[in-house]
């Protein structure tokens, strides 16, 4: 039998100086309804899907309050409390009226009910990493900021994170508590969020790309992604995570699946180095 790959062969990473995880995380988006709704249509691929995390040696997972909403959260304490050595990095901000259908709600009392159910449902006395879904656009982001200063000051939050904000967002949290971790859309494909991914990379904040399999056009049959995956007998995805995490050493890829075998496909691209060359010449296909 092969040996299994193992996330530490991506490297690792101090979040916030003090919580050291291993770059290739897990993004526990998929593990619930279509449209991010309500129960998975296989719990038991799902469940298994969870447990085998461990092996693999993927020790940063990804989650939200809204994704079911809560039953990625429950599905994760089912599995894996108490999380030895494991980080759960959860968010909360966003309400859900329906498949696909997001809202952002960032009244202080809201932020922190979102942090205590979180707590509840994690089963856990702080959450490690607390990250900011949205800046919610009706509230003055200062109460957002300050209500999440508050609970990182009450034990609540160990860490805390950002998600779709641009630099100047980051520099206005940033007077109220220290940013560790920014997640934004980001892959070999869609590079809107540069500019962000080099502020954190000059000031050793981890950043979290998500969608990171992505690769769009540039994965079509005989592209130069695909001939390279070919040379290097990857998958195109494989590629674009190894591209992800070459990028950038404070670069953290959340592939999610509910699915064991791509789990393990996924981790694979640990042990995936990409030449100078390759990386440069994707790059170039990028632009
Ligand atoms: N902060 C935000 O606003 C935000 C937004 C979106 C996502 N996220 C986070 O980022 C994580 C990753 O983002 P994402 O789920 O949108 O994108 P992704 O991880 O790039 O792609 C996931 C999709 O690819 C499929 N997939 C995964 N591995 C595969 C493989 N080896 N072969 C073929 N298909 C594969 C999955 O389906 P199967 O289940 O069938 O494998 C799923 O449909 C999420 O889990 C979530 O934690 C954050």
């Amino acid at each position: 039998m092969a040996t299994q790959p193992n996330a530490a062969a991506s490297g690792q990473f101090l979040i916030g100086g003090d919580l050291k995880v291993n770059r290739l995380g897990f993004g526990a988006m998929r593990i619930v309804g279509k449209g991010i709704w309500g129960n998975p249509e296989n719990p038991s691929r799902v469940r298994e899907t969870l447990a085998k995390l461990p092996d693999l040696g993927v020790n940063l997972i990804d989650t939200a309050d809204s994704y079911g909403p809560y039953i990625s959260e429950d599905l994760i304490r089912e599995v894996l409390h108490p999380y030895k050595n494991t980080v759960i990095a959860t968010k909360g901000g966003l309400t859900r009226h329906g498949p696909d259908i997001w809202a952002p709600v960032g009244r202080p009392e809201y932020l922190r009910q979102c942090v205590l159910m979180s707590l509840r449902r994690l089963d856990v006395e702080r959450i490690d990493l607390w990250q900011l879904h949205r800046v919610d656009p009706k509230v003055p982001r200062e109460e957002q900021f300050g209500v999440i200063a508050d609970m990182q000051k009450e034990g609540l939050i160990r860490h805390v994170g950002l998600s779709e904000v641009n630099v100047e967002e980051i520099e206005a949290a940033r007077k109220h508590f220290d940013v560790v971790t920014v997640q934004n859309l980001y892959n070999l494909a869609n590079r809107q969020s540069e500019e962000v991914l080099n502020y954190c990379d000059k000031h050793g904040i981890g950043f979290i790309p998500w969608f990171p399999l992505a690769a769009g056009k540039l994965a079509t049959p005989d592209s130069v992604l695909s001939r390279i995956a070919e040379r290097l007998k990857a998958s195109n995805g494989q590629v674009a995570l190894a591209w992800l995490l070459k990028r950038s050493k404070v670069m953290l890829p959340i592939p999610g699946t509910g699915s064991v075998d791509h789990l393990i496909e996924n981790v694979g691209a640990a042990d995936l180095q990409l030449s100078d060359e390759d990386f440069a010449a994707l790059e170039a296909a990028a632009k």
